[in-house]
């Protein structure tokens, strides 16, 4: 059953939802002889919140109480009552205030509970009342201050905007998000957010592991959490007190549709609700890589990131459940296929096993035992074959170490920064699993059995939060877009009147043309007009969804757009300065200096990490180059034109044939059509570094098809050579930091090397280019070995 089947279950249960209650009822009231069955449902007074019992799937039997957003069609639940015991089909449920004051579920026919809030109620004359922040409120009916129970004390996977998450001292009340069982299946999960005694706020795995923690609260927002300010526009507060130590947000506007959740497989998120485009978007997680997550593939699997799918079996593994994986969750990860054998074979322990190593760098799996005093890999070896129990081994820089039980955690890095070089892990396998072949040949790649789980960054869709807002009435001129939030949907007239008639044209492509335009306030726009009415909404799309609610310092700002008949318009922020092509190739260009260069090469590799990782389900860019590189007043670069965005597809060879693909910087599984992953803007990237280097375009350095001076080539082999120097844009005039240049060489190399496995990510690009992580010596790429030797054909601009 796919996703979409879950989502279309959901919307047809819930929109066959027609109330059956009493007309005298209050819409978000439950009262005594006033309760709610059936497809009946409370909306609270402000109709932004609805109630009602649900299924998150037309075929399942589960049927939960819960609440969600009532005017997001895709309903999914922000709160449920009673994720573990749900009302199993055929039952019929009542929501009802009981004789004890209580609120509870019964069995309609039969009237036994099945869920109640158990509170010390001291009336039995109550009521609950579902509130406009999404609060359900069991009160006392003459004075709804005397309050019994209330929804925000006790969270699902969802904080909404005015709840608390934290410990209430005087109560002991510690309020924290735990994940769900699955899509499907409210029961809660394995992973929890919450606070932690020291304040801070801290990703648990089964109550205990700590995965990811958010440093102190500096007023604002988390040190560890700087998106918190920068992505995201609610306002948050830490509190603090002899009472209680809480963490919330509020929203500037109360209409915004925005959620901060923990999703099934241990992230959290922060996503919006969009109206145009009829999506959430997900702002930013935590931790920022999905590997990060504490077993989030579960056990005896590596997390691959960028991969799709993103979890594989072990070899000689498969998966545990299935069906369960299929629906999201991946505790019971993969299992072995042929039993180890050696349970049974008393003193002749591990006869029947072999070990094989895991190809590639790879994140150990957690607590392994060190083995002291063990002299070499055979040594080792023997000590994890003497017990029945030992699964795996490794032996390298820091010695012996073996596994026992299930092995958690383990994650593929990228081979390009030095940490990577880690020690192979040796798993143990049943010999039958081991054709003698297999284990004395050297393995190339990593073999993993695949496992089909694809799409399931889809899934992740259904826990979000975000912000939207809107100028109601298109009154943009009075509205701020400077350091603004949210973006401004404007009436086509007052686009016409900013750009005095599109008049100003600035510069174009096949897309369209851009147009400057002034504010009254004296702020300048760049106004984007995109032309040829099914592809313009395309890319319209692609915008808006993409760089609609992001923000980063280094992407440029999306400030609004607008959308009238065929008409599709898209206003940013404009760039005084240009793009970075008319710097480093055009005569009437500044001349950058090497430390502006190194900057902008940080800040481009900024703004690619964030839209890689750090922002939404892994935004892909698809055609980084020096014209979409725009430079603000301080020459801060800013990645635009995201009208080739993609949110992880495969339907990048459709995109090659249009007339926008820009070909010298294009990765070559691109070229050759397979599926590309956002290892091609890092492949663009190191493109785009080279021409840093040298000022000049790669492509202009092949002549005749002489490619002896294609320049990433020189670089490759002077690198070896250690004469880098010699190769730096000339107008620099030799001042120039040697260190950062040879270190942008080595990056840019590794960026394009031809697997995208051995390409580091753009956030590993970050820290080389900080200095966290030293760079090791790359290969020379195949590709570029190819065109010495005179065979195979380079790419080039066209
Ligand atoms: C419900 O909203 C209406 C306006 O939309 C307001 O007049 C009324 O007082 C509200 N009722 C309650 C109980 O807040
Ligand atoms: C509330 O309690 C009183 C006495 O304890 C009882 O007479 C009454 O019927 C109860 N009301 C309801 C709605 O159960
Ligand atoms: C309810 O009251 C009883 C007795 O007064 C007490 O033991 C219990 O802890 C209270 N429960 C809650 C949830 O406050
Ligand atoms: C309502 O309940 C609150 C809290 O228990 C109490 O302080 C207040 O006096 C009550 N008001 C009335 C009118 O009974
Ligand atoms: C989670 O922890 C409990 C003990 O706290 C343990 O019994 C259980 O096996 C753990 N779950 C997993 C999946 O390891
Ligand atoms: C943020 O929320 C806190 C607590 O609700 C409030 O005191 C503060 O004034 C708010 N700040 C802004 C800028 O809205
Ligand atoms: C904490 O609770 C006590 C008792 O309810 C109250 O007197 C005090 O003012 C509270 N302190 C703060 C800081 O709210
Ligand atoms: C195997 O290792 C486990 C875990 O360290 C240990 O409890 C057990 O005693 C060992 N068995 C033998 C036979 O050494």
């Amino acid at each position: 059953m796919t996703l979409l089947h879950v989502f279309l279950g959901l919307l047809l249960s819930l929109h066959a939802a027609a109330s059956r209650r009493g007309a005298a009822a209050a819409m978000d009231t439950v009262s005594a002889g006033n309760g709610l069955a059936g497809r009946d449902r409370l909306v609270s007074n402000n109709t932004k919140f609805a109630l009602g019992f649900f299924k998150m799937d037309s075929k399942s039997s589960h049927t939960y109480l819960g609440i969600w957003f009532n005017k997001v069609p895709k309903i999914m639940p922000v709160w449920s009552a009673n994720g573990e015991s749900p009302v199993i089909d055929p039952i019929s449920p009542e929501l009802a205030i009981a004789g004890d004051g209580n609120l509870a579920i019964l069995n309609q026919a039969t009237k036994k509970v099945i869920w109640s809030t158990h509170a010390n109620v001291t009336t039995n004359d109550t009521k609950a009342v579902l509130m406009n922040n999404g609060n359900f409120v069991l009160h006392s009916s003459s004075n709804s201050s005397m309050v019994f129970w209330q929804s925000f004390d006790y969270p699902t996977d969802t904080l909404l905007a005015g709840a608390k998450i934290g410990w209430d001292k005087t109560t002991g009340l510690n309020r924290r998000l735990v994940s769900r069982k699955n899509l499907i299946d409210q029961a809660p999960g394995l992973y929890t957010l919450e606070m932690g005694q020291n304040r801070l706020g801290h990703l648990l795995w089964n109550s205990t592991l700590e995965f990811w923690t958010s440093g102190a609260w500096n007023g604002r927002y988390f040190n560890l959490a700087p998106e918190m300010i920068g992505a995201l526009t609610p306002n948050f507060t830490f509190i603090n007190t002899e009472n209680e130590s809480t963490f919330m947000y509020t929203l500037r506007d109360d209409t915004a549709i925005v959620q901060c959740a923990i999703d099934v497989y241990g992230q959290g998120l922060v996503g919006a609700w969009l109206e145009p485009i009829h999506n959430w978007l997900i702002n930013y997680r935590q931790p920022i890589f999905q590997c990060d997550v504490f077993a989030t593939c579960g056990p005896f699997t590596i997390c691959r990131e960028n991969a799709d799918p993103l979890c594989s079996c072990m070899k000689g593994f498969s998966l545990g459940s299935p069906k369960d994986w299929d629906l999201g969750d991946r505790s019971h990860g993969c299992r072995r296929n042929t039993p180890l054998g050696c349970e049974n074979e008393g003193n002749k322990p591990g006869l029947a096993a072999k070990f094989y190593p895991v190809q590639g760098s790879m994140r150990l799996p957690h607590e392994g035992a060190k083995v002291p005093a063990t002299t070499s890999g055979d040594d080792c070896q023997r000590i994890c074959l003497g017990n029945c129990s030992c699964t795996a081994y490794s032996y390298g820089k820091g010695g012996c170490s073996i596994w026992h039980g299930k092995l958690y955690n383990v994650k593929q890095q990228s081979d390009a920064s030095s940490a990577a070089n880690g020690d192979t892990l040796y798993i143990r396998l049943a010999a039958a699993e081991l054709p003698e072949s297999v284990v004395s040949k050297k393995q190339s790649g990593i073999n993993l059995v695949s496992v089909a789980v694809g799409a399931s960054a889809a899934a992740l869709v259904l826990v979000i939060l975000g912000l939207v807002i809107w100028s109601k009435k298109g009154k943009w001129f009075t509205s701020t877009p400077v350091n603004g939030v949210g973006i401004i949907s404007f009436r086509y007239a007052d686009l016409q009147r900013a750009t005095n008639n599109f008049t100003e044209r600035l510069g174009g492509g096949s897309f369209g043309s851009v147009f400057k335009g002034y504010l009254s306030d004296s702020v300048t726009l760049a106004v984007k007009r995109l032309e040829g009415a099914h592809q313009g909404d395309k890319q319209f799309r692609a915008e808006v969804s993409s760089v609609g609610i992001i923000q980063h310092i280094n992407l440029v700002k999306l400030i609004g757009f607008c959308c009238k008949g065929d008409e599709r318009l898209l206003v940013y922020e404009f760039m005084p300065n240009q793009s970075l092509d008319v710097h480093l190739f055009k005569a009437n260009g500044t001349v950058l200096d090497w430390s502006l260069r190194y900057q902008i090469a940080i800040g481009v590799a900024r703004g690619l990490a964030y839209l890689h990782t750090g922002c939404r389900d892994c935004i892909i860019h698809c055609d980084i180059k020096p014209e979409n590189i725009l430079l603000d007043t301080s020459f801060v670069a800013k990645i635009a034109d995201f009208g080739m965005a993609k949110v992880l597809g495969r339907e990048f060879s459709q995109a090659l044939t249009t007339t926008r693909g820009t070909i010298g910087y294009l990765a070559p599984e691109w070229i050759s059509g397979s599926a590309v992953t956002s290892k091609v803007d890092v492949y663009s990237y190191g493109m785009v570094l080279f021409e840093i280097i040298s000022g000049r375009r790669n492509s202009s350095q092949v002549e005749d098809g002489d490619y002896s001076a294609f320049f990433p080539l020189q670089v490759a082999r002077k690198l070896l050579s250690g004469e880098i120097g010699s190769l730096v844009d000339p107008n620099l005039q030799g001042d120039v930091n040697l260190e950062e240049v040879v270190r942008v060489c080595k990056v840019a190399c590794w960026c394009i090397q031809d697997d995208e496995f051995d390409r580091p990510t753009m956030a590993e690009v970050v820290q080389f280019l900080e200095g966290v992580i030293e760079v090791d010596m790359p290969r020379v790429p195949r590709l570029l070995n190819a065109i010495t030797a005179g065979v195979g054909s380079p790419t080039s601009d066209t």
